[in-house]
C-alpha cells in the first residue's frame, strides 16, 4: 500500500481507504463486515470512512467494533454529518446544535475520543456558513475532530468556506469527498482546479462506480446474485448506473485490463489515483477477497495511451457536467 498526503496537510492516509456505506450493518452481516476490515488492516489500509447516517447510525457502531483493539494511532477514521439521524427536525443539517449532538454520537458508536476527519456531508443552504465553520473549529479546539472537509460541494461553496476560514482565523478545509470514477468526472472542470490551488485533496467515492466497473453487471441480463444491484438497500443507488450503453461499454473495458495484467476492479481504482489530486479512493466491499483484489490498484501507473484507450471506449457515457455537484435544495 501506499500513502499520500490529505491535501496539502499533514496527515497521511492510505491511498486506498475502506469506507461501509450500504455494507455494514445493512447489507452484510457483521462477521463478513469485520472480515473485510481486517482484509483491509492486512493489506496496509489504515484509512476507514463511514457517516452518522449510514444504515441508521449502525454502521459506525459495526466499525468501532471492528477496529477495536487496533492502536487508535495507526488508523485514521473518518466520518460525516448533515444527512438526518432522526426524526426531529434539529437531527439533520449543519446547525451548530446538530454538529455538537452528532459528533458525540459518532465518537460514542465508534469508541473513540476524537475522529482523524470530520466531514460535512453536503451542503446546508438552511444555516451560515460561518455557523457550520466556527462549530468544526470548536470541535478541533476541543480535540474531538483532527482535520475538517466537506463532500460533494461545489467550487463555489468550498471557495467562500475557505474566505471565512480566513477572515475568522477557523481551522481551513482540508479535502472534498465527492464521486469520482471513470464514469463520473464532474469534478474535474471546476472542484479539482480550485483545490489544487488552495491545497484541500479529493477523497473519492465509488471509484468501481458500486460494482459496475468491475464488468459483473452484464447488458441485457439480471443484475449477479448478492450483487448491491439485488439488495434492498443499494439496488436504489445503482440503478441509474445500469444502462445497457454503459454496461456494454464496459465490458469493452475488459481486454485493457487483461493486457495490463489488472482485474477490472484495479484498472477502476487505479484509474481515479492517476489523478494527483486525488488523496485516497474509498472502496466498498461485501467480502474480503474483494478487498483483497482493490487493494492490488496501489502503486499502479497507467500511461497516456491506456488512459486514451479507455476514453475512446466510454465515449459519450462519460458525466463530465460540474453543475450535477448538488446538495439539496432544503434541508432533507
Ligand atoms: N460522501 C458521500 O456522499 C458518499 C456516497 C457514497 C459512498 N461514499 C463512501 O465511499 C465508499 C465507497 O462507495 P461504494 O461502496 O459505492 O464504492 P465502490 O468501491 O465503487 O463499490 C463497492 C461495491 O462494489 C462491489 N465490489 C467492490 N469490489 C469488487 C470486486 N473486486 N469484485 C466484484 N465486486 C466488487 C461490492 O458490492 P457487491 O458485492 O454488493 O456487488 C462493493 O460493496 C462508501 O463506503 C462511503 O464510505 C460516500
Amino acid at each position: 500500500m501506499e500513502y499520500r498526503h490529505l491535501g496539502r496537510s499533514g496527515l497521511m492516509v492510505s491511498e486506498i481507504s475502506y469506507g461501509n456505506w450500504i455494507t455494514h450493518g445493512s447489507q452484510v452481516e457483521e462477521d463478513a463486515a469485520v472480515e473485510c476490515v481486517r482484509a483491509a488492516l492486512d493489506e496496509g489500509v489504515t484509512t476507514f470512512d463511514t457517516a452518522d447516517v449510514y444504515a441508521g447510525t449502525r454502521a459506525e457502531e459495526v466499525l468501532g467494533r471492528a477496529l477495536k483493539g487496533v492502536r487508535r494511532e495507526s488508523l485514521e477514521i473518518f466520518t460525516k454529518v448533515y444527512w438526518p439521524t432522526g426524526e426531529g427536525k434539529n437531527d439533520r443539517g449543519l446547525s451548530r446544535k446538530h454538529i455538537v449532538e452528532s459528533i458525540n454520537g459518532s465518537l460514542r458508536r465508534l469508541q473513540t475520543d476524537y475522529v482523524d476527519l470530520y466531514q460535512a456531508h453536503r451542503f446546508d443552504v438552511e444555516t451560515p456558513l460561518e455557523e457550520t465553520l466556527r462549530a468544526f473549529d470548536d470541535l478541533v479546539r476541543q480535540g474531538k475532530v483532527l482535520y475538517v472537509g466537506v463532500s460533494e460541494w461545489t467550487a463555489d461553496q468550498i471557495a467562500r468556506a475557505l474566505k471565512i476560514a480566513d477572515e475568522m482565523g477557523f481551522d481551513r478545509l482540508v479535502s472534498n469527498q465527492p464521486q469520482y470514477s471513470m464514469l463520473w468526472r464532474v469534478i474535474e472542470a471546476e472542484v479539482v482546479p480550485l483545490c489544487e490551488k488552495e491545497g484541500l485533496g479529493q477523497i473519492v467515492w465509488s471509484p468501481i462506480a458500486q460494482g459496475v466497473l468491475t464488468g459483473k453487471y452484464q447488458p441485457g441480463q439480471p443484475p449477479p446474485a448478492g450483487s448491491r444491484a439485488t439488495d434492498p438497500s443499494g439496488s436504489g443507488f445503482i440503478s441509474r448506473l445500469l444502462e445497457d450503453d454503459v454496461l456494454r461499454r464496459v465490458q469493452d473495458l475488459k481486454p485493457i485490463a487483461a493486457d495490463l495484467g489488472l482485474t477490472m476492479a484495479q484498472l477502476a481504482v487505479a484509474w481515479v489515483l492517476q489523478n494527483p489530486n486525488v488523496s485516497s479512493a474509498i472502496v466498498g466491499a461485501t467480502k474480503p477477497e474483494q478487498v483483497r483484489d482493490n487493494v492490488k490498484a496501489s502503486g499502479v501507473k497507467l500511461d497516456a495511451e491506456v488512459l486514451k484507450k479507455i476514453d475512446d471506449v466510454l465515449g459519450a457515457v462519460v458525466e463530465r457536467d460540474p453543475a450535477k455537484t448538488v446538495s439539496p435544495s432544503a434541508r432533507p
